[in-house]
């Protein structure tokens, strides 16, 4: 599985604690910017990383702005992106188990790098337990299908 990685400004810093953290674990990524803590926009730097999930090249995403808001709002505007901000342990779970969320979105200027560290290992390491949820994120498919054509 490869992740990819975007943020702006705002996100810039945890963005590259986390790179350290998929690095030593050994997690494939990619980082599609941006490089500084330069005023910019997120929604740029959040398409460029989704694009590379929708192409097929990246099969997940992290996305940091400041609050994470920007970024989610961005990602799910494509056809099968799940993203889910996640503040805690609990809501990262539960965007696996029950939202089968491809993309983590992370707030930059609320949560610190040892929790964001915890919430983007919980995430990855969490199943997506299927069943009733799947009937639900059906449903989800079936109103994208309506609205992406
Ligand atoms: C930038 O000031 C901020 O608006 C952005 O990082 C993000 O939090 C937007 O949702």
């Amino acid at each position: 599985m490869k992740i990819v990685l975007a943020s702006d400004h705002a996100g810039f810093k945890l963005k590259e604690e986390i790179k350290k953290f998929l690095g030593e674990r050994g997690i494939e990524f990619e980082d599609c910017g941006s490089y500084n803590e330069e005023r910019t926009d997120y929604v740029d730097w959040g398409e460029k990383a989704i694009n590379k999930i929708i192409n097929g090249e990246s099969q997940r995403g992290i996305l940091i702005c400041g609050t994470g808001l920007g970024m989610e709002i961005v990602a799910n505007k494509f056809y099968g992106i799940r993203a889910t901000p996640c503040y805690d342990l609990y809501t990262a779970k539960m965007a696996r188990q029950h939202n089968d969320s491809n993309v983590l979105t992370l707030g930059g200027r609320i949560t610190d790098k040892d929790l964001a560290k915890k919430i983007v290992e919980v995430w990855l390491e969490t199943e997506f337990q299927g069943n009733r949820h799947k009937v639900r994120l059906d449903k989800i498919r079936k109103i994208e299908e309506k609205n992406f054509k």
